[in-house]
């Protein structure tokens, strides 16, 4: 490979894989880019990245290869008829999953001589390239260091340690607790609407709660890491268990529906009935062991 070919690829031109790509162009990377749908390049190739016409001629374009597929099927689907072309290169997989398939993927590229870094982008494709993105890395280090420079265009890169299993856990673990504030965010909305409050007028008071909540994951992880949920309790379990069944009995005085938050009232009520209404909320994780 001359130092005149591409030296990143991009497999996978969804919402992400194109902001992905438009950073690295936009930063003078030699970029090869490859879609399934191929006319989803043609922005990319009209701003000067090079079209690849199928999967194994974009890896072959490249030592450095972004993948940014919709799930895992899909990577095998892609990657697995090329096999015979990925000795020597770097795969840098961004697509969402779980750290079991991250790690079956490192294992599955290192018997075809490829290496492999499995990633997790904190970001929705806008912020792709602003200060506010961090992109969550793990495999191994030398191969994180040989691609961060690349890596870094994209956002800050987070490298989480040599087992490929990190960063998918860090991604899915930051998307579990963004879901569960959108849950509650969700149910907060559905209750004003249902009063004709206007949720654009409620919007500043619940972003002003949230920040309020900014402390929480610091203070609940000093409890988990012990083990002891009776340090620093100001709002214990038994209080907040009883002030619950309020939540369910305004959503039907509002005719709304409780679903989203009905899973915590009853893990609430069986940490209580299993003696620890005088602990904090935080104990709870406790009953999330299986
Ligand atoms: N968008 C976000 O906000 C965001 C944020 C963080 C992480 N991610 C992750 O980034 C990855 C890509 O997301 P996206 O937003 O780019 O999704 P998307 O816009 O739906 O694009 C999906 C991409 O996967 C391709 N694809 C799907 N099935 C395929 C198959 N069987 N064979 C070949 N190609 C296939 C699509 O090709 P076609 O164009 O041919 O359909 C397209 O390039 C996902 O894993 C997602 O979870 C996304």
């Amino acid at each position: 490979m001359s130092d005149d070919e591409p030296v990143v690829s991009v497999l996978g031109l969804g919402a992400m894989g194109t902001a992905l790509a438009e950073a690295l162009l936009a930063t003078g990377h030699r970029t090869t880019v490859w879609n399934r749908t191929a006319e989803k390049a043609d922005p990319l190739v009209a701003r000067g990245a090079a079209r690849a016409d199928t999967a194994a001629d974009a890896i072959i374009a490249s030592r450095l290869v972004v993948v940014c597929l919709l799930d895992y099927d899909s990577v095998s689907q892609v990657l697995a008829p090329h096999t015979d072309v990925l000795a020597g290169r770097t795969l840098v997989n961004l697509t969402n999953g779980t750290p079991g398939q991250a790690r079956r993927m490192a294992a599955w590229a290192a018997d075809h001589g490829a290496d492999y870094l499995d990633g997790g982008i904190m970001a929705v494709p806008p912020m792709i390239a602003t200060p506010a993105a961090f992109l969550l890395y793990s495999g191994p280090s030398g191969v994180f260091e040989k691609s961060r420079p690349v890596l870094d265009v994209f956002g800050e890169s987070v490298y989480l340690g040599s087992d490929p299993g990190m960063a998918a856990l860090h991604d899915l673990a930051l998307l579990s607790g963004m879901y569960g504030t959108i849950m509650g965010a969700l149910q907060a909305f559905a209750m004003v609407r249902s009063a004709g409050v206007p949720t654009t007028e409620f919007a500043p008071l619940l972003s002003r709660w949230m920040g309020s909540m900014g402390g929480w994951p610091a203070a609940a992880a000093e409890q988990i890491d012990k083990g002891d949920y009776r340090d620093g309790v100001v709002s214990n379990l038994a209080m907040q268990a009883a002030a619950y069944p309020n939540f369910r009995a305004a959503a039907e005085e509002l005719g709304i529906s409780f679903e989203l938050l009905a899973p915590l009232h009853s893990l609430m009520r069986r940490r209580v009935a299993d003696g620890h209404g005088h602990e904090d909320l935080t104990g709870v994780i406790e009953l999330l062991k299986k």
